[in-house]
Formats: structure tokens, sequence, C-alpha cells
């Protein structure tokens, strides 16, 4: 059960049938798109702009945490402008010769979505940049003495990046997007109505109060909301008539181990990490990582965005902090809470005596 929770997490289901069904349930157009409404609102001027011009549109970069429609909103936008879309990541383009393939396949444009764009090696970046600029593709001929480079023209394209973090991007590529939008967490109200969404495209019968306990368990992010409506609504299959009430979602979710405020399992063990083995912090994230056998970009990206925004979890210079509200959390559940270190007597301030610091 623990690693099906896990699954509701990951970046990506891997079984085919699950990613053909998230498909289906990701809208088509920016007016099907419940949320981001500020996004939605400047993407829907540029692209309305950039088809009066008959041009193809600037390009953009969408940073947030993962879940929240980045590609989804590539497709869109690709869809909106009446272009194909090609898809491909950071890690996937390995060689210079690799995105000059893809560059040059591309049509009049054609929207290119570059996922995870902060993990493009340096030589490969060196190639983008006079791509995105003058649709302009440098390439060597020959080596040594008598190599030279040849410039070659693309055809107008536009590039979507997706990142998690916008700081993890070097500024020359940043500065080549004319729009950055970031995502952020769904409100609960806006996750209701896309699990209703979804109910419907599934032919699911759910009602309202079923449609608010999965939002209010979905960690902000659509891509949860529907995973968890599919896992109840096998519960309601198996263990019921396959209506969704609030007490089936209910129950499927405790089978589940998600807990009231949609924590998982992992969740769990990091809060309880801080906690139990490191006084409630601060602790470095790279220890945390060690602890629990997770890599230090999964912890800050998958799981510390959503405990932050949910107050457990601080970040100081020192490391990381289990928040009051974590540790109440945790001993609600039964989880055995030690004092943390952080309200030992402190050492008296060296600055305790000089006027007017405490009044700063
Ligand atoms: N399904 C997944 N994300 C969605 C969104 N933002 N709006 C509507 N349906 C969705």
């Amino acid at each position: 059960m623990t690693d099906d929770a896990l699954n509701l997490l990951a970046a990506e289901a891997d079984d085919p049938v699950e990613v053909a069904i998230e498909g289906s349930l990701r809208p088509r157009s920016l007016a099907e798109y419940i949320g981001q409404r500020e996004v939605k609102a400047n993407l829907g001027v540029l692209l309305s702009a950039a088809r009066a011009r008959d041009e193809a549109a600037d390009h953009v970069l969408l940073y947030g945490p993962p879940g929240l429609g980045k590609t989804t909103l590539a497709t869109i936008i690709a869809r909106e402008l009446g272009v194909n879309v090609r898809y491909t990541s950071g890690p996937a383009i390995e060689r210079p010769g690799d995105l000059a393939a893809v560059l040059t396949s591309l049509d009049e444009r054609d929207v290119l979505f570059i996922d995870e764009i902060h993990r493009l090696n340096h030589a490969v970046e060196e190639i983008l940049y006079p791509a995105m600029e003058d649709y302009a593709l440098d390439v060597m001929i020959g080596k040594g003495p008598s190599a030279r480079s040849l410039r070659l023209t693309l055809k107008p394209f536009t590039v979507v990046g997706a990142t998690t973090r916008a700081g993890r991007i070097s500024s020359p590529l940043r500065d080549r997007f004319g729009a950055t939008y970031r995502l952020d967490f769904y409100a609960e109200r806006e996750l209701t109505e896309i699990v209703e969404r979804s109910a419907r495209i599934l032919g699911v019968e759910i009602d309202g109060g079923a449609a608010l306990a999965i939002a209010k368990r979905g960690r902000g992010t659509p891509r949860i909301v529907n995973r968890l409506l599919k896992r109840v609504r096998d519960h309601s299959e198996v263990h019921g008539d396959g209506r969704v009430t609030e007490a089936v979602a209910r129950e499927a979710m405790r089978l589940l181990e998600i807990d009231d405020e949609g924590l998982d399992s992992t969740d769990r063990k990091l809060l309880a990490a801080i906690v139990q083995k490191f006084g409630s912090g601060p602790v470095g994230v790279a220890a945390l990582a060690a602890v629990l056998s997770e890599e230090v970009e999964t912890i800050e990206d998958v799981y510390e965005p959503f405990l932050l925004r949910l107050g457990f979890l601080d970040r100081t210079p020192q490391g990381r902090i289990a928040t009051d509200l974590a540790r109440t959390h945790l001993s609600d559940l039964g989880f055995e809470i030690p004092p943390p270190r952080r309200s030992e007597p402190e050492m008296p301030s060296l600055w305790a005596d000089e006027p007017g610091v405490g009044d700063r």
C-alpha cells in the first residue's frame, strides 16, 4: 500500500494505461483549464497577439512544483496556435547534435517543449541561445585548424521551457524567454472543480463531499487529485456499488495512508526524521536525504514545497526545521515527539548588552 501512496507523488506514472488516462483528463484549451488565473490571462494575451501578427509566439518559461500543469500548458499553447508540439527534456538532449536534429525538424511556428530545462548541459545551451534569439543554428564543420562555423537559418519556433525552480536556470538562458510564468499550488475550490470534471470524463458518479475530501488531500496538485480519484474509484467498485461517496473516499484514502492534510508516508517519515533524529532541526537537506534514502533534488522539488506551504517546514540558513504545527500533526497521529533542540536555553547573546540591538 505504501508504494501505491508513493506513486501518487511520482513525477510520471510508469503504467502506460495510467499515462493515457492522465492524458485524457488534461484540459485541451485555456478555456477548459481550471485555476492559474493570472497565468491564463497573460498567456491568452501573448497567444492572441502572436496569432494577430501571424508570427511564432515568444518563448515561454514555466516554473513551479511538479504536477501543476506545465506540460499541459505547453500542449495548450500549441493547440491554441494551431501548430505541432515536440516534447523533450534537458537530460534527453545529450549533445549539441541532438538539439540540432530536433530544431531542424520543426515546422514553422511549432512549439518545442523542453522539460527540466535547467538540466541542459552547457554545450547544448550554447546552441540554444542563437536558435532562440535569431532562429540561427551554428554548426561546426571539420576539426582542428581547418574547422569553421556555418550558420543555418531555422524556421521561427517557440520554446516552452519548464523547470521546478527558475533559480536553477543560467541567466543567459533565462534572458532568452520573452515571458516567464510561475505556477502555484491550486486552491481547494479549484481542485474540487478538477475532481468533478475528471469524474465526468471517467464516468464516475461522485458526490460533492467526496470531491472536496479528495481535493483537501490533493496537496494543491491536479496530478495528485486525479490519481487519488482513480484509486478511490477502484475502491468504490471493489467494496461498494461504484458510486463515490465521502465515506468511500475517506476510507480509500485512509488505506492509501494519505492523512487528512494530504501527507503520505514519505512526508511523515521526512518530518518524523527531523523531529526524532535531529531534535526538530535545523538539519541540512543532505543529511535528511541520506536518512530517507532519497535524492536531495526529490526532497527539494517534490516533498518540501507542499510542506513549506502547509507551514510544517521552515527553511533557514542553518537548515530545515519542523515547525510546532508539524510536531502537533505528528503527535496527533501517535508519533513520539521529543522536545525540540531549539527550545533549549540559548547561550547568552554576545550582543545582549549592546544598546539598541533589541529595537531593530
Ligand atoms: N486536469 C488536470 N489539470 C487540470 C486543470 N488545470 N484544469 C482542468 N482539468 C485539469
